[in-house]
Formats: structure tokens, C-alpha cells, sequence
């Protein structure tokens, strides 16, 4: 069994702001740093450093050299990556402000430029019951997934960011969805209310995807696992919060890198949870995600 991140890869630019720069505002930021980020990449790192081995596929332009080198750095097999002479790589504008949250700006890039031909030559090297693990920041998903489904393949979908494109995709051939409680309401085409009922809401999304398994992340609420079988509660490991930023996709690939090496649902819940405190304690998106044997010291 092979795992695949077919996803972005990102530069980001990480500014430390006071507070989020308003409508009108401009402000000055207190540091800039570069790290390496994506959705996708984060992922990757996440899953190979819980001791998975791991592929990724995607594309980035002559300047993302350095996304290249941190995914090897991390043991992730980058064979899969087109590098384009013709177009940039994806970047994120990343706000930190004092209280560790941020937000984000996207320009998509090179991993906005995949093409049908790419994910032919990809998925030529997987088959049946091998995992895809997605992310929204990338074109051409529908096709990805259609593909992979005929395949055989387990599809992941983490529907991060959560735009109208995810209406337009086969839902129904997910095997594994990662959310958050917006995501869900989204999903869901309903309003997700401030003392909301996470289990209820997890239970809802299995309703609607009886075949799928549904991890949803809830922030400072923890998380719950729920599938037609069983549910598992997570609570959040309290710890000095530095940058959210990747917290969820870390919790993303220790929660499947758990399930892959043959954890319990709850055991997997629970070393995701400790992963994910570990990586809101540093800065930066791939430079702060744990390794396994950091996650089993910490408690
Ligand atoms: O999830 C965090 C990631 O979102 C960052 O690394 C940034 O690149 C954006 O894709």
C-alpha cells in the first residue's frame, strides 16, 4: 500500500503583525520569514514524519527549488513533482498576529497549472487500495478523484480551502474526509452555530457519505472521529500557542499516518492531537511539524 499527496506546494512569506492589517489600514509588520507551506506539502511532511512513506505529486516553477529539497530532507519521494519553467510557484501572504492565529493569501501558481496528462502519467504508478490524499489548492481535482476512484484507490479529501469547487467534485467517491466545523457547514449547506454539537455534526456528514469516514477538527474544542461504526472523542492538548499555522495539517498526517501503521482509531486521534499542540508551539508551516518521536515524548 503506497500513499499519494497530490497537492500545492507553497512559499510562504510569514509576516509578525500586531493585528491583522485592516481595510485601508497600512501597517507596518514587526518580522518577515520564509518557510516552506502548502497545504499539500505540509501534509506530505506531516505523513512521512509519522513514518509513512509517502509521494508526492504536484508542480512548483524554477524558484521552488527549496520545496524539493525539504520534502527529501523529510524522506518524501518528489519524482512526481513537474517543475515549470513557465510559471511561478504558489505563495502565501501569512499574517501571525501576537495571539499565534494568522491569515492567509493565496496565489496559486504553479499549482494551479496541472494538467490531465500529469495525473495520467501519476496514477500509472498506483493501484487498488493504495491512499490519495487531497487538499483545495490545486486544479483539475475532479479528474484526480474520478481517476483514482476507477483505480481503486482510498481518496482523502481535506476540502482546504473550502470554496465553491468543492460542490463540483464526486463527494460521493471520499473515503476519508479532514474538516473543520466551517467546512462541514458548508458541506452540509447549513449555518454551524457557536455552541454547536461537534459529534452531531460529524454524524450528519456520515449520513450524507455513509461510505465515508469523517475527522472533523474543532480548534481549541479538540476533535471528533465518526464513521457508521464508531466515534471517538479528542480533546485538545493545552500548550502556549506561538502560529496555528499547519497545526491542521499536521493533525492531518499523524491522524492518517496512525491509521496506516495500524493504530486504533483512538490511538491515531490522539497522537494527531499531540503532533498538532507540538506544531502551534513553533513558527512556520513544514519547519514546525514534529517528529514521531517528539509526538511520543510529549504529553
Ligand atoms: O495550512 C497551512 C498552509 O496554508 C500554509 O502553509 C499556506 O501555504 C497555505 O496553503
Amino acid at each position: 500500500m503506497k500513499v499519494l499527496c497530490f497537492g500545492s506546494l507553497n512559499i510562504d512569506y510569514t509576516y509578525k503583525v500586531e493585528h491583522f492589517v485592516r481595510k485601508g489600514e497600512t501597517l507596518s509588520s514587526e518580522s518577515l520569514q520564509v518557510f516552506s507551506g502548502g497545504k499539500g506539502l505540509n501534509q506530505s511532511i506531516a505523513l512521512a514524519k509519522a513514518g509513512v512513506e509517502v509521494y508526492h505529486a504536484g508542480a512548483v516553477g524554477e524558484d521552488g527549488g527549496f520545496l524539493l529539497e525539504e520534502l527529501k530532507g523529510a524522506n518524501v519521494d518528489v519524482s512526481h513533482i513537474t517543475v515549470r519553467k513557465d510559471i511561478r510557484t504558489g505563495n502565501a501572504i501569512i499574517q501571525n498576529d501576537r495571539e499565534g492565529d494568522n491569515c492567509i493569501l493565496l496565489y496559486g501558481g504553479a499549482n494551479q497549472a496541472i494538467t490531465e496528462e500529469q495525473v495520467d502519467v501519476v496514477l500509472e504508478c498506483f493501484g487498488a487500495g493504495d491512499f490519495l490524499v487531497l487538499q483545495n489548492e490545486i486544479n483539475k481535482l475532479s479528474y484526480l478523484m474520478e481517476q483514482a476512484h476507477k483505480k481503486g484507490m482510498k481518496i482523502v479529501l481535506n476540502p482546504s480551502p473550502m470554496n465553491e469547487k468543492i460542490f463540483t467534485l464526486p463527494l460521493e467517491t471520499v473515503d476519508y474526509f479532514l474538516l473543520n466545523e466551517i467546512e462541514a457547514g458548508q458541506i452540509l449547506h447549513q449555518d454551524v452555530a457557536e455552541n454547536f454539537d461537534g459529534k452531531e455534526l460529524a454524524e450528519q456528514i456520515v449520513q450524507r457519505y455513509p461510505e465515508a469516514a469523517v475527522v472533523l477538527t474543532m480548534g481549541g474544542a479538540g476533535a471528533v472521529y465518526m464513521d457508521r461504526k464508531e466515534c471517538v472523542v479528542q480533546p485538545v492538548y493545552k500548550v502556549p500557542v506561538v502560529d496555528t499555522t499547519a497545526a491542521g495539517d499536521t493533525f492531518t498526517g499523524f491522524f492518517l499516518g496512525g491509521i496506516l501503521k495500524g493504530c486504533s482509531v483512538k490511538d491515531a486521534m490522539n497522537l494527531a492531537a499531540r503532533a498538532a499542540a507540538i506544531a502551534v508551539t513553533r513558527q512556520g508551516a513544514a519547519p514546525s511539524i514534529p517528529l514521531l518521536q517528539e509526538v511520543e515524548r510529549f504529553f
